[in-house]
Order: C-alpha cells, then sequence, then structure tokens
C-alpha cells in the first residue's frame, strides 16, 4: 500500500513543525505504523534553511524524551505532489501555502494542525514562541494536535 504522506509546516521550519514532526513521528514509532508513513517538515520562510532547529525547541523535545533532528527547509509546490497531508501550524502559514496551490485538489491537502484537537477553539493556531517564547506550551499544543490528527488519519486511510 501507498504511504501516508504527511508535511508540517510552519514559518521557520526551526520551532513548531519540527516539534509536530517529532512527536508524530514518536505517536508512529509506538504505534507500530512508521512503515505507512512518510512524514517531514517546512517552513514557508527561507531565512533557516539548513539550519538545525532551535535549541530552546531541541531542548524542550529532549526533556519529553524526543530528539529533533530536521535540518530546515522551505516548503515548495512539489511539496503538493509529494505529501497527500499538508498540516500547518497557523492562518497565517495557512495563507501562504494556500497561495502556492495550483488547483484545488492542492488546496483541499492544507488544514490546520489544531483542527484536528477536538479540545480546540474553531480556527486556532500554535502560538509562535520564536520571539515571544512558551516552548513548553507549544509542545503540548503540538502533540495534542498531532493525536488528533493521527487518530482521523489512521480511520480515513484504514490504519
Ligand atoms: P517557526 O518559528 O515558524 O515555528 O519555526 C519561527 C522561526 C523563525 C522566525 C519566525 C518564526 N523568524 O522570524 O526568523
Amino acid at each position: 500500500m501507498a504511504r501516508v504522506g504527511v508535511v508540517f509546516v510552519c514559518l521557520g521550519n526551526i520551532c513548531r513543525s519540527p516539534t509536530a514532526e517529532a512527536v508524530f513521528v514518536d505517536l508512529l514509532e509506538r504505534e507500530g505504523l512508521s512503515s505507512h508513513f512518510d512524514v517531514d517538515s517546512a517552513g514557508t520562510g527561507s531565512w533557516h534553511v539548513g539550519e538545525q532547529a532551535d535549541r530552546r525547541a531541541r531542548a524542550e523535545a529532549r526533556a519529553r524524551g524526543l530528539e529533533i533532528g530536521s535540518i530546515a527547509r522551505q516548503f515548495t509546490v512539489e511539496d503538493f505532489d509529494q505529501f497527500e497531508h499538508v498540516v500547518v501550524m497557523d492562518r497565517s502559514n495557512f495563507d501562504d501555502v494556500v497561495a502556492l496551490a495550483r488547483r484545488d485538489e492542492d488546496r483541499a491537502k492544507v488544514r490546520l494542525l489544531r483542527s484536528f484537537d477536538p479540545d480546540a477553539p474553531a480556527g486556532a493556531g500554535v502560538p509562535d514562541p520564536y520571539y515571544e517564547g512558551g516552548f513548553d506550551k507549544v509542545f503540548d499544543v503540538c502533540a495534542a494536535g498531532a493525536r488528533g490528527l493521527l487518530r482521523e488519519l489512521r480511520e480515513r486511510h484504514g490504519l
């Protein structure tokens, strides 16, 4: 069976989307589902391309028992061909990604991470911690979204 492609997207690809990616990959490993998924992350901006994730995001993840190993890259239109699900962190990422969409099929792939969290308010985004901090909260919010995402994808793809 074809693998289910999931790409997490934020602005810089050094704080939120690498955190969401690491949490989601960990959930897949715990549930024995890794071989069914192809998971990545990207940023809409290019400032941090080639860099490791922010050390504050890595420290928070490490405190929770996870290693973030991602290297930042920029989201490109080809990601719509590579990934079936494009999971964005906030409304601004949503607008930036949708602006690159070529057709309705691309647009239909884009969802807010927190829209998968049944306890999140409608339209809620993952707060950007780069200037304000709050990496612990960001981790928890990403984890709740990732759990909801996996629940929905298991159902949708019969896994
Ligand atoms: P991220 O956080 O989108 O969660 O990776 C940011 C990282 C860098 C910047 C903004 C947000 N920046 O302005 O460089």
